[in-house]
């Protein structure tokens, strides 16, 4: 933080003040408390979610509460229209984006025997398509400042696999490929490119896994409980802040996978 002395006054800004962030999906779990944590620092921010969605208000209003600056756009991150839409918002209204956290995604469980064509793509399209579409819109703008932080959010289960996930997880793991492959290509630009890996964290995600998976993963976590949204937005925050830091993915699964 840096603190200035201004007629007798303690102005103490927050290190991300000035800073404008997109956070996709950030209606709920990972993605609000990214957002949540993003404000909290002083940085601008811009909430997408599901044109569906209703629960953006309940983040808004925290953010709003805490003195937060925070502007909420529908996106379906899957539709590359919707994506330019929402960077042609964020720049008419805050001039700039600095920090994209792509973090909306979806999951559709189902052994590979009976995984359809359908599961297959809606999985591919928001989670890995949707990072391409929202990353796209942003990248000449990044580069043309000289800085920007992009940060994606993969998963366990990308670098580890799971019963019932190949979609999920071969989206998880082209994360990771595009984290790094982006990197290269942007390092001397000013704009780097990370992955977080999550474990299993408490959002309704997990909340919707049968009882006796989750008891099974649970019990094999070094740490032995769930991870918390708030517990990835300090990874994200980390992340904003490293300079020298490129193409890595951090995990953040309490020591499921090393
Ligand atoms: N491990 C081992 N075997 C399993 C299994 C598992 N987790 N789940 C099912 N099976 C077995 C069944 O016992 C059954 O065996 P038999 O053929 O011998 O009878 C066979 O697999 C087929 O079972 P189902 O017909 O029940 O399979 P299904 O196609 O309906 O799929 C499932 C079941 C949807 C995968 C269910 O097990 C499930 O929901 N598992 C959890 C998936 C999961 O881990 N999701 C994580 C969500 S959180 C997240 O993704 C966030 C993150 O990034 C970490």
């Amino acid at each position: 933080m840096t603190n200035t002395l201004t007629q007798e006054k303690l102005i103490v800004e927050k290190p991300l003040t000035g800073k404008v962030a997109i956070v996709t999906g950030a209606s709920r779990g990972i993605g609000a408390a990214i957002a949540k944590a993003l404000a909290a620092q002083g940085a601008q921010i811009v909430a997408t979610h599901q044109p569906t969605t209703q629960t953006i208000h309940q983040v808004v209003k925290e953010i709003e509460e805490a003195g937060g600056v925070v502007h909420t756009v529908a996106v379906d991150i899957a539709i590359p229209e919707d994506t330019q839409r929402l960077v042609e918002e964020t720049i008419e209204r805050f001039g700039k984006v600095d920090i994209l956290v792509n973090n909306a995604g979806i999951t559709k469980d189902r052994s590979f025997r009976k995984l359809s064509r359908e599961d297959w793509d809606n999985v591919i399209d928001v989670n890995l398509s949707g990072t391409f579409n929202t990353t796209k819109h942003v990248i000449e703008h990044m580069i043309a400042q000289n800085y920007g932080r992009i940060i994606n959010i993969s998963s366990i289960v990308g670098q580890a696999g799971a019963f019932g996930q190949t979609n999920y997880s071969a989206s998880k793991a082209g994360l990771i490929g595009f984290t790094k492959s982006l990197a290269l290509e942007t390092a001397s630009k000013g704009v780097t490119v990370n992955a977080i890996c999550p474990g299993y964290i408490e959002t309704e995600m997990v909340a919707e896994m049968p009882d006796d998976v989750k008891e099974s993963i649970v019990s094999k976590v070094p740490i032995r409980r769930l991870g918390q949204p708030d517990e990835i937005a300090e990874a994200v925050l980390y992340l904003i802040s490293a300079s020298f830091v490129t193409g890595q993915q951090l995990n953040v699964n309490g020591g499921l996978y090393m």
